[in-house]
């Protein structure tokens, strides 16, 4: 950790809580999610500067509601109670009162600010402010010592203040665009009240995340499983920087690439590092396992289980090697379903399509701590360009699970053409930072068209391009008709083999992202 001051958000389960944490650390303070059931005593053991409690889906006054101890409130620290938080706070402190309830308020209220409290310091005055609501109970009385800083049309008790002991509540989320002046309140809390020292900068964090890497690493050796895509490119070159020649990069070209994408990374990788690169050509190992498949499941095992074979034997060459490498976020680190309690399950990640115990290769994760938009302010700090940090998400499968049915050479030249013009026009356009992901798709299927003067009769291919946050939700692309008419007029005179496209108009879900 490259920053001393660090805020605890504990996570009743919230949709926001990364997003409390993101802005945290936005405004340079490290910050880290915990589920709700952990202690006080283990929260003031992590020596946080400030507490922040998180919304939640539950009623404080439910028979199952999130475990909690409430003697987090006594720790004596900066505590700020979001939604959920602020229902807690209500229940657990005396006099304090909440009323359940069964409608939802959802969207956008208007707030009234009552009290000169630090919390609002140089907020515009007078009128009232939009802040977004989402929440079903409310608090009916304030606790003791504590006042009523704000109310909206439909809640009297919108906000609660303890001056003294730092303590404030809030029942709409400060972390949210729709929050007119919500950064200006989280950052009221963090500097204001509770004092911190924003510290937390990518360069910080690269120099000690590199310091702590030779010092884990000494004079054993490393091996990494590069797959091309932005997260698994940066662990490699943060730990060439850290440990130069003892790092072992094994690229497993599986014959199921983009155009040129295997030769282009490991050409970047060799120049501008010198990296010690194993690159693995397994084009044909892979064809060949495929050949006359055509379900999808299926398709997807028999990559994965060879992808494994292949990294093992080339690993089995590295003897000294006792570390393996990967590209592990805070996302997959974080309990996804916190507030069920310790038992919940912690979401699995399959980097590198989960390699088999039996390897006995201790981890190494030096992104565990960051979330995607931080590894992309690594990768700049690290001087890798553009083309590796905003490339789209590419999956494992690869061009397998992008064309419906048998996967052939023949088929692979098609649509990686295909693709290829997809990609370009995207980028031509400008289109494609602003999409999340965009690709083209081949489909088990011939249609008749004319050419010059002749009948084809020939492949159809679909365009998918799709916005999302995270890809757990999607929807289609409203691109501007020119382009898609420019990608499709270009597929079907420069690819042999198509005379037909289509457009993808699904959203997530139902359907999904991938067509397979
Ligand atoms: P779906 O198709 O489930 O895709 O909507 C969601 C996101 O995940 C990517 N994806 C994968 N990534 N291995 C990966 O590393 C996979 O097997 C895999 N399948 C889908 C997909 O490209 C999209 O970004």
């Amino acid at each position: 950790m490259s920053a001393t001051d660090t805020v605890v958000i504990l996570d009743f389960g919230s949709q926001y809580t990364q997003l409390i944490a993101r802005r945290v650390r936005e405004a340079g303070v490290y910050s880290e999610i915990h589920p709700c059931t952990v202690t006080a005593k283990e929260v003031a053991a992590m020596h946080p500067k400030a507490v922040i409690l998180s919304g939640g889906p539950s009623s404080v006054t439910d028979a199952d509601a999130p475990p909690f101890d409430p003697a987090v409130f006594d720790l004596g620290l900066p505590t700020l109670c979001i939604c959920y938080g602020m229902q807690l706070l209500a229940h657990h402190q005396p006099g304090g009162a909440v009323a359940a309830s069964t409608d939802r308020e959802y969207g956008r209220a208007e707030l009234t600010v009552l009290a000169d409290v630090p919390l609002f310091a140089g907020l515009p005055d007078g009128g009232s402010r939009t802040v977004w609501m989402s929440h079903g109970d409310k608090v009916v009385a304030p606790p003791a010592g504590f006042v009523v800083a704000a109310r909206t049309k439909n809640v009297d008790i919108a906000a609660l203040a303890n001056v003294e002991r730092r303590m404030y509540a809030l029942q709409f989320h400060p972390e949210v665009a729709h929050t007119e002046d919500g950064e200006r309140i989280l950052h009221n809390f963090l500097f204001g009240i509770a004092g911190l020292t924003p510290g937390w900068t990518m360069a910080g964090f690269v120099e000690t995340e590199l310091a702590k890497l030779r010092e884990k690493v000494g004079e054993d050796e490393v091996v990494c499983a590069l797959s091309g895509g932005v997260d698994s490119t940066v662990v490699a070159v943060m730990l060439h920087k850290a440990i130069g020649k003892k790092l072992h990069c094994i690229f497993v070209d599986n014959g199921l690439l983009r155009l040129g994408e295997g030769e282009e990374v490991a050409a970047y990788l060799r120049e501008h590092f010198a990296l010690n690169l194993h690159y693995i050509d397994a084009s044909k190992l892979f064809l060949g396992r495929l050949a006359g498949v055509t379900d999808p499941e299926q398709k997807r095992k028999i990559i994965g289980t060879t992808f494994i074979e292949v990294f093992e034997v080339e690993a089995a060459k590295l003897p000294k090697v006792k570390y393996l490498a990967q590209g592990t976020l805070y996302p997959d680190v974080i309990e996804s379903v916190s507030f069920k309690g310790p038992s919940a399950v912690i979401k699995s990640h399959h980097n590198v399509g989960g390699l088999p115990e039996h390897m006995k290769l201790a981890l190494i994760e030096p992104l565990r701590e960051l979330f995607k938009d931080e590894v992309r302010k690594v990768a700049v700090e690290l001087g890798m360009p553009d083309f590796i940090i905003w490339r789209h998400p590419f999956p494992g499968p690869g061009l397998a699970i992008r064309i419906i049915g048998e996967v052939t050479e023949e088929r692979l030249e098609i649509l990686r053409r295909t693709d290829k013009i997809v990609q370009n026009e995207l980028q031509a356009s400008g289109w494609y930072r602003k999409v999340w992901q965009g690709f083209a798709v081949l489909l088990p299927l011939k249609t008749v068209g004319v050419m010059g003067d002749g009948r084809t009769y020939e492949n159809v291919a679909a365009i998918r391009v799709v916005d999302s946050l995270d890809a757990m939700t999607a929807d289609w692309s409203r691109l501007p008709s020119e382009l898609v008419a420019a990608m499709s007029n270009r597929i079907i005179n420069e690819v042999k083999g198509v005379n037909r496209v289509v457009f993808d108009v699904s959203s997530k879900p139902p359907s999904t992202i991938e067509w397979e």
